[in-house]
């Protein structure tokens, strides 16, 4: 089944790096697998991606639309360094104080430049319920029409942690995203991301998900294509 892989490097990694995982990316064998690498912003011109299923995204994306906009980073400008995807509303930077409205305000302004968003969702607590999720969809979606979007289940006491829920919270968290998306007039592909790893990647394939968003495994590069590849042949 076909799945999309989202490598989400954060705030790490070096010239070094991001000049050179082509390498070890370019060659691999993909046919139901769709990846996406997402650098930081200054690293995005130096990848040397040549592979039709891997694709460029970007960790965030500006909600500003005035020029007049000190440090912020445009969709268009995005767009003239391929970026197709731009994760938004991830849990860090939610935490440093962006808002509901602003992460609508930046999915609005992605789609409008046909960048498809990855917006990150996902309650605080290992015990809190998981009702907050629907909030989070109609807000994220509220400025929009209809739209490819796609959602990541991220638990916020998951990511970093080690700690994965189990595939039954998972499934729940998926349908209740897909309801509301459904409510907001969207179609969505939602995905899992917190702590995926090597160790763990094959049990929550039996989740109702449409692929993963890998943070620190991401880095590992070796570990990083294992997992594709055991995704890839599925
Ligand atoms: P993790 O990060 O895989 O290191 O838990 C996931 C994320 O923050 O997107």
């Amino acid at each position: 089944m076909h799945k999309l892989i989202v490598a989400n490097y954060k705030m790490n990694g070096d010239k070094r790096f991001y000049s050179s995982i082509h390498k070890k990316l370019n060659n691999l064998k993909l046919k139901d697998t769709e990846l996406v690498l997402c650098p930081p912003f200054l690293y995005l011109p130096i990848l040397k991606i040549k592979h039709k299923k891997i694709k460029i995204g970007s960790q965030n994306i500006s909600n500003c639309v005035n020029s007049k906009s000190t440090g912020q980073i445009s969709p268009n400008m995005l767009k003239e360094f391929d970026v197709k995807y731009a994760i938004i509303g991830h849990s860090e930077v939610r935490k440093i104080g962006e808002t509901e409205a602003i992460i609508a305000e930046k999915v609005k302004n992605a789609c409008e430049s046909n960048i498809i968003p990855i917006i990150c969702v996902g309650e605080e607590r290992k015990n809190s319920k998981i009702d907050c999720l629907q909030a989070q969809v109609k807000s994220a979606l509220s400025l929009l029409g209809k739209q490819e979007i796609i959602f990541a289940y991220e638990p916020v006491w998951a990511i970093g942690s080690g700690e994965i829920p189990c595939v039954k919270r998972i499934n729940k968290a998926v349908s209740i995203i897909k309801e509301e998306a459904q409510t907001c007039g969207a179609l969505v592909r939602v995905l899992y991301g917190g702590s995926v790893s090597v160790d763990n990647y094959q049990s929550l394939l039996a989740a109702n998900v449409d692929g993963f968003l890998l943070g620190g495994v991401s880095l590992r590069i070796d570990e990083f294509i294992s997992i594709v590849k055991g995704i890839e042949n599925e």
